[in-house]
């Protein structure tokens, strides 16, 4: 009798608890994205189980987690909050600023520095805003050019900071693949930049700060360190930091550092971070996206854990499993394999262009993008490679073996490419890639 009771007991509480939430979704489902559009609401459904059903080799892509995904899809994309915290032009910004202010000081915990802007609204405008801080219409800037591995917005010639500036770039040597210091000096001498960036989009090397820093200072340029694709690494501990090197830290903030599509600008002179402040509000933008703001802040939170610094070792770890298995499977990659969480495979050897190889291996459930690679003979939209990186699968769980896998089933795909029969391998391919997948399921999603 006594046990009836108990369990009698403890039955309605789970009732009610049931009851509410039936009544709460209830509520909520008039005004559901599933009632209101169903049409978006079934594209979104569609995409979440494409990313869950492959193997996302996308080098500046990762799953974010479900708290940053939560973060993004708040009330908090309703406020304005132009300025800074404790000044903005805009009233009802209790709540705001205490988030605003947390993501600051939670960017300068985990990277090391004295000041952080987390408002640029994505990596292209955090750079334009590094030009307005420091340079006029006209002033040089040196980049690493697009081909080579450097971003559009680091002088290239499509970019408003190739046509708005005096932009002079380098690459890398044509027998390691790596950047040429001595060259990014010689440049820098003839042609006394401004502004220095170093970093970029397709670098599978370690970045030398200290060498950039040095020319920097001989020409008396300001030194911005792009670290959107490393960021994680380098809080992580994985790849060594620019600070203490450049003058100004760029970078986005989800590529490796795994948060919301957002950036940063962080500085270590109170001169500089007075610039970058102006030059992000009002210089270029109105109102921070508050919602990322907050994901980014929890993106940040996540990062500072000690698991954040294993996942960053994992990622290299697995970069460079991958790369020696595509090495000993008679891929070329640029620069002979990596240092980071990206690998530039020249295709030229196999016979087969990037994007027919990039189009196929999609179709097998592995999703790369065609890139150029240095000194390609093809044109951008058809170039000679393909680049990978390993963060999304490191965040997904996988490791070593996976990552060797993962090069057996490029090679048996990008082979049959080459051969012009390649329907069958992608078929069975797929099906593997859906086992392996189904295995590991991805942080965030459903
Ligand atoms: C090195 C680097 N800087 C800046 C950006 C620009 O970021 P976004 O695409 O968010 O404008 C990217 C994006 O790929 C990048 O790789």
């Amino acid at each position: 009798m006594g046990h009836h009771r108990g369990a009698n007991s403890r039955r309605p509480c789970a009732w009610v608890a049931a009851a509410v939430d039936v009544e709460k979704e209830g509520a909520m489902a008039e005004n559901s994205l599933n009632v209101v559009d169903p049409e978006i609401a079934e594209l979104i459904r569609a995409e979440e189980r494409r990313q869950a059903d492959t193997v996302k080799l996308i080098a500046s892509e990762n799953y974010v987690s479900r708290a940053v995904l939560e973060a993004t899809g708040t009330v908090l994309t309703n406020k304005y909050s132009e300025g800074y915290p404790g000044k903005r032009y805009y009233e009802g910004q209790q709540v705001i600023d205490k988030i605003e202010s947390l993501a600051v000081e939670r960017a300068k915990a985990v990277f090391g520095v004295n000041h952080a802007n987390v408002q640029p609204y994505s990596g292209s405008p955090a750079n334009l805003a590094v030009y307005l801080a420091f340079l006029n219409p006209g002033d040089t800037v040196l980049g690493m050019g697009l081909p080579f591995g450097g971003h559009l917005t680091h002088g290239w010639s499509v970019s408003a900071t190739g046509k708005w500036f005096n932009s002079v770039r380098y690459g890398v040597r044509r027998d390691t693949g790596r950047i040429d210091m001595d060259e990014v000096r010689a440049l820098a001498l003839e042609h006394r930049p401004k502004l220095i960036f170093c970093g970029g989009t397709a670098i599978p090397r370690t970045i030398d700060f200290p060498a950039f820093a040095e020319i920097a200072k001989e020409v008396g340029a300001v030194l911005a360190a792009d670290i959107a694709h490393i960021a994680g690494l380098v809080a992580g501990g994985a790849h060594p930091s620019p600070v203490g090197y450049a003058d100004v830290i760029s970078t986005t903030t989800h590529k490796t550092l795994r948060g919301p599509r957002g950036a940063m600008l962080m500085a270590n002179s109170d001169e500089v971070a007075k610039a970058l402040d102006k030059a992000v509000f009002p210089g270029l933008q109105g109102g921070p996206h508050n919602h990322t703001t907050a994901a980014i802040a929890v993106a940040l939170h996540e990062a500072a854990q000690p698991e954040f610094k294993a996942y960053a070792a994992q990622v290299v770890k697995n970069a460079k499993a991958l790369a020696d298995e595509l090495l000993a499977r008679g891929f070329d990659l640029v620069s002979g394999g990596t240092d980071n969480h990206l690998i530039l495979i020249d295709l030229t050897s196999k016979g087969v262009g990037g994007k027919p190889a990039a189009q196929a291996l999609d179709r097998a459930g592995l999703e790369t993008n065609y890139n150029t690679v240095p000194f390609d003979p093809r044109k951008p939209f058809d170039p000679s490679g393909i680049r990978i990186g390993t963060p999304s699968v490191t965040s997904r769980g996988m490791g070593e073996a996976e990552m060797r896998q993962i090069a057996a089933w490029m090679d048996e795909v990008v082979t049959a490419v080459a051969k012009g029969d390649a329907e069958d391998v992608i078929a069975r391919v797929h099906g593997e890639v859906t086992e392996l997948t189904s295995r590991f399921p991805a942080p965030g999603l459903s």
